[in-house]
């Protein structure tokens, strides 16, 4: 089948990759023209395991193909996914204005029955509002061009996207019309053949389902920090109430791991968005505003934690931060931790030495320039470096080379030997009997 992918970023470029990588003809398309030539030239613009070698196959072989042109890409295809960002408006609410601005364009070029896919997260009622803004391009242009418009929330996690997409929980649809439901459910059948995960249901369902699943996955997180900050209360080991709790089939070991709180570029927005969407529907969700309050509280831990060893004012001391990215797997650094951390160090006056895996290209765009000038922040090439004279270590993003380091050649290189483990990823004991001063979230050496 042949299909358009708007919105070349995250979603959309796996997306089209990996229906291209099923035999479909996809044709993605950016507004981001660099983003579009890099592509075009093998230059994979985000950092995900197995993305690079999928493009790079799909495109040589003809069947994944970049343009900044959304009209010529429609001319081959009558399936459109728009899958552009949904950034959070001031007030909390998803912005629409790009998903908005495609439906108008896509209304301004349809000249045969087509399905619009509404791929991006986004609130209930939304794919009305696309149908509207087609239909009002279309009969500006006084044609009457039949289109459907369906919902196809994806909920692929960054650092494992292609097997998120390639073998999917589920494949949520939420059509109106028999029609785009059949074409739907031939474009995914390449991915059901042990067994079919497409559930069907209503649009606004789908739209809900969304919103509701990222609110559970973070209400989670969100619980376990709040139990955690009363285990450092009780002198409790969250770690064992972890295990404890997690090994019950009921509750389960997934998104229960204390840390400093959830970031990304989803969960934060998300969450904002279906409390405004409660809001302007006149209800209070306390729920939800207590797992955002929570978070708020959580993103700032291992600042707390350091300034209660050290003191308000950290002038003359030097942190490493071992982890940038929002999680492991990925250079993504929207609303990471441990971008929250590096500005309240350096702005309490602390120096700041930072390693990533992967994320640190990323990391010197992001942080102002005169930082990295002037040597408030070192980003540095190799974790063990991150070390040298600092007062205390910060981890911050699990990736696996920081699961097992050298505590000894460790405090060798540090001026004094502490450690703020913002993911629980030590054994207090070791760490302890190695020399060091340890700091978990809920949970001390
Ligand atoms: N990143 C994730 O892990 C994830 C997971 C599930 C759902 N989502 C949702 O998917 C959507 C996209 O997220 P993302 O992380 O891929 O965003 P992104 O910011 O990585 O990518 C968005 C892309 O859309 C392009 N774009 C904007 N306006 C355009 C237009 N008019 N025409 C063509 N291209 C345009 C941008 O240039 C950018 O490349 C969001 O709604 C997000 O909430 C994201």
């Amino acid at each position: 089948m042949q299909l358009t992918v708007v919105g070349t970023g995250y979603v959309g470029l796996v997306t089209g990759t990996c229906f291209a990588e099923m035999g479909h003809h996809v044709t993605c398309v950016d507004i981001d023209a660099n983003k579009v030539a890099q592509l075009e030239q093998g230059i994979i613009p985000i950092h995900e395991p197995g993305l690079e070698s999928l493009v790079k196959a799909n495109h040589a072989e003809g069947r994944l193909k970049f343009t900044t042109s959304l009209a010529d890409a429609m001319r081959d295809s009558n399936i459109y996914f728009i899958a552009v960002g949904t950034p959070p408006g001031e007030d909390g609410s998803a912005d629409l204005q790009h998903v908005i601005g495609v439906a108008k364009e896509i209304g301004k070029n349809l000249t045969d029955y087509a399905v619009v896919v509404d791929k991006s997260t986004v609130p209930v009622g939304t794919a009305d509002k696309v149908r509207e803004a087609i239909a009002g391009e279309l009969g500006i242009r006084g044609v009457g061009v039949p289109f459907d418009v369906v919902s196809n929330p994806e909920f692929l996690k960054e650092g494992a996207a292609i097997e998120d997409f390639m073998k999917p929980d589920r494949i949520v649809i939420g059509a109106e019309s028999d029609k785009a439901a059949e074409l739907m459910g031939r474009l995914y059948a390449p991915f059901n053949r042990s067994y079919d995960r497409t559930i069907f249901m209503g649009i606004r369902d789908a739209e809900m389902t969304k919103y509701a699943a990222n609110a559970m996955l973070a209400t989670k997180i969100s619980f376990i920090n709040e139990i955690a900050t009363l285990c450092d209360l009780l002198d409790v080991d969250v770690e064992n109430v972890r295990r404890g709790i997690g090994s019950d089939q009921r509750i389960g070991f997934h998104f229960i791991y204390p840390g400093c709180g959830y970031g990304g570029s989803c969960f934060p927005k998300d969450v904002k968005a279906l409390v405004h969407t409660a809001e302007s529907n006149h209800f209070q969700p306390t729920l939800l505003h207590a797992v955002e309050a929570r978070n708020q509280a959580q993103r700032r831990i291992l600042f707390d934690k350091i300034v209660m060893r050290f003191g308000a004012d950290l002038k003359g001391t030097i942190f490493a931060v071992w982890g940038l990215a929002l999680k492991p797997g990925t250079d993504d650094m929207r609303e990471a931790s441990a971008d929250v951390l590096i500005r309240m160090l350096i702005e309490a006056g602390a120096k700041v030495r930072a390693y990533d895996p992967v994320a640190m290209e990323v990391a010197r765009d992001l942080f102002p320039a005169d930082w990295l000038k002037d040597g408030r922040l070192s980003l540095v090439d190799h974790q063990y470096a991150a070390l040298e004279g600092v007062d205390a270590l910060a981890l911050v993003t699990e990736w696996k080379p920081f699961r097992s380091p050298d505590f000894i050649a460790m405090k060798k290189l540090m001026a004094r030997p502490l450690i703020f483990d913002g993911r629980n990823q030590y054994h207090p004991p070791e760490v302890v009997e190695a020399g060091f001063e340890y700091f978990g979230i809920g949970r001390r050496g």
